[in-house]
């Protein structure tokens, strides 16, 4: 099988590449500066034929989105609808990550696939617009929903607040009153590689199992990197950043598990792994 990955060089894409090799299969990765996903002639040209193409490119900096509105939804809503024009033209599976972030994390208990989004920032609403495309264009696809990523390939909240504490004593503020399942990328990649083996079409949801706020996972960090680090909690309203985030937004992956028989294992389990293979474990 060969899977066709784009955004190839980024923090889940790298971990794909790998995934899909320790598994036997054929990856072949493309990403900037060679095949822009925004360019829908370049990708007429240069999209390369495989048994899947999965998109792990996107604009992800939340933040800068609210105010890079065009470039956040040329990339997350216009280029989604391209690669699933062309797939969908082509015959080829086509599977996209989405995001959490297309909730406005209210409702209290996890989100099943079929729940009303309501995206409360920038990033969101273009992602759920690429939701929405790959839909319309009829083809043969998977839209993966996962959130909180960290993996080594790319800025993560485990070498921030990791880095933090290596760098310095000084006490660490980390709010509280977000809470999401932390997801290892290295497993979301093995889980992706998983579903590519699948006949399966839909939307699904795919994060680690368990969650915890923001706060439980720095103090979750500080025990196996500085054990008498001094971690405080405090709310988003005192921790104020350009885009507003869901309170709530653990997403239900029963789907995940009825499809192939097994859960990802715990937000502990990959962040011990993501260390481990960062070489920062104590
Ligand atoms: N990170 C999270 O916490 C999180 C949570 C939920 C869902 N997701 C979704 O998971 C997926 C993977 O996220 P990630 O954090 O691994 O992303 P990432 O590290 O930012 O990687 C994205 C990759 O796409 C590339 N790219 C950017 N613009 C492109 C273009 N026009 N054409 C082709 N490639 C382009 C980037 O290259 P440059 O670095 O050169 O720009 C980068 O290599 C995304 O769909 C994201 O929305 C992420």
């Amino acid at each position: 099988m060969k899977l066709v990955i784009l955004g190839a060089k980024g923090m889940l894409g790298t971990d794909l590449v790998r995934a899909c090799e320790r598994s036997g299969l054929e990856a072949v990765g493309r990403d900037l500066p060679e095949l822009d996903i925004t360019e829908p002639k370049q990708l007429e040209r240069e999209l390369p034929s495989g048994d899947w193409v999965i998109n792990c490119a996107a604009y992800t900096r939340v933040d800068d989105a609210e105010r890079e509105r065009d470039q956040a939804f040329a990339l997350n809503a216009e280029a989604p609808r391209y690669l699933a024009g062309i797939c969908a033209g082509r015959g080829t599976p086509f599977m996209h990550i989405s995001t959490d972030y297309i909730f406005d994390g209210s409702a209290g208990t996890p989100y099943r696939e079929n729940a009303r989004p309501n995206p409360i920032n920038v990033y969101g609403a273009g992602k759920l617009a690429g939701e929405k495309a790959i839909r319309a264009q009829g083809g043969h696809y998977i839209i993966v929903r996962t959130q909180s990523l960290f993996g080594v390939h790319g800025p993560n909240f485990v070498k921030t607040i990791a880095g933090k504490l290596r760098e310095s004593d000084a006490p660490l503020r980390v709010v509280n009153d977000q809470v999401s399942a932390p997801t290892w990328t290295g497993h979301l990649a093995e889980a992706l590689v998983k579903l590519a083996r699948l006949k399966q079409k839909g939307v699904v949801h795919v994060t680690a199992s368990g969650f915890c706020s923001w706060y439980d996972f720095a103090c979750a960090i500080a025990d196996r990197v500085k054990p008498d680090a001094r971690i405080e909690p405090v709310s988003s309203d005192e921790m104020k950043r350009p885009a507003a985030r869901p309170p709530f937004s653990v997403l239900d992956n029963s789907r995940f598990l009825s499809w192939t028989g097994e859960a990802l294992p715990s937000w502990e389990e990959g962040l011990e792994a993501y260390l481990k293979e960062e070489g920062a474990l104590l």
